[in-house]
């Protein structure tokens, strides 16, 4: 099923939205005529949407070349505020970039992406972050990182927040230690519970349970889905595992392989907590696969 999600609070200065329908219809047939309403009927609807829908981060034909090299070629895509998408595609199609254009560190070719209403020019400490490479700050400990950025909150604050998210990734017993006394998947984690301290209103997140083991990256998935339900946070996830995908979002977004392009949005009609053995999410894993030329087998 596809699914496209209008909302109020775009960027007016992005192209967007249907061409208008021809004024003079004094010449028509009748079936023209009934096409007309049934597109009249259509807008009618979608402008509703758009009152009761808010758009939190738009993309508008967006396209991202290096040098000579597309690696991103027209993306228009709406996420509404609350909603959890998941950006899907191969390794390299330019998953990483789309979110560097997202995050200001990185000006589009042409197109744009708005947050809020608000086109992106240039990085804002509001919007977190969580990226694929980046990393932890070396140089300050489990505690000290976490509490990076918690800076406008009184010391007692502070403290709750630091025990709260050491405890939920797991960290109990490291606080004092240093990023190069962790593992790699502890190193992850640590990042995670840096970018959910914040409490942002949106969650970037670049693989971020990419390097875990299968057992805490199932935890984490359901600790992040906990926080999203709880706090109704907007979250843009890109990952290259369609488990994770149909585990995770309400909208998965099939990207090609580079240049990328929108293959297809897929909407995961199906509550959380998702049985992951039920028919349904089987089909919905297994068409994504199909759509991208995979066949479900090993
Ligand atoms: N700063 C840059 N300069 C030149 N080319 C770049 C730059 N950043 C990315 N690329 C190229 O753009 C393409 C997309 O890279 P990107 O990191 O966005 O892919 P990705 O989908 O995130 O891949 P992965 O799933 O492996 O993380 C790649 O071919 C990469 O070599
Ligand atoms: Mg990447």
């Amino acid at each position: 099923m596809l699914v496209q999600i209008h909302g109020q609070r775009g960027d007016p200065s992005l192209p967007s939205g249907p061409p208008p329908l021809a004024q003079d219809d004094s010449n028509c047939d009748l079936s023209i005529v009934l096409d007309r309403i049934h597109v009249q009927v259509q807008l009618t609807r979608s402008e509703r949407a758009r009152d009761e829908v808010l758009v939190k981060v738009q993309f508008r034909d967006l396209c991202v070349s290096f040098g000579a090299m597309p690696v991103l070629q027209h993306i228009s895509l709406d996420v509404a505020e609350g909603e959890f998408v998941c950006i899907l595609g191969p390794s390299g199609c330019g998953k990483s970039t789309l979110l560097n254009v997202v995050g200001g560190f990185l000006a589009p070719t042409s197109g744009g992406v708005a947050i809020d209403g608000e086109r992106v020019t240039k990085p804002d400490r509001r919007r977190i972050f969580v990226f694929q490479e980046r990393g932890v700050f070396p140089w300050l400990t489990v505690e000290g990182n976490i509490a990076f950025g918690l800076f406008d909150l009184t010391e007692e604050e502070r403290r709750r927040r630091i025990a709260h998210y050491v405890q939920m990734v797991g960290l109990r017993g490291f606080e004092r230690s240093y990023p190069r006394e962790l593992s790699g998947g502890m190193k992850q984690r640590l990042e995670v519970a840096r970018g959910l301290a914040v409490n942002p209103d949106v969650l970037f997140l670049d693989e971020p349970f990419g390097a875990l083991d299968s057992i805490t990256r199932l935890q984490m998935r359901g600790e992040l889905l906990r926080i999203w339900q709880a706090e109704k946070k907007t979250i843009l996830f890109v990952t290259h595992d369609i488990e994770e995908s149909v585990q995770l979002a309400d909208r998965v977004v099939v990207m090609s392989a580079r240049p990328a392009q929108i293959r297809r949005i897929v909407e995961i009609d199906m509550p959380h907590p998702r049985d992951i053995s039920s028919p349904r999410y089987l089909a919905l894993r297994d068409s994504i696969f199909a759509e991208i030329g995979l066949a479900h087998q090993v």
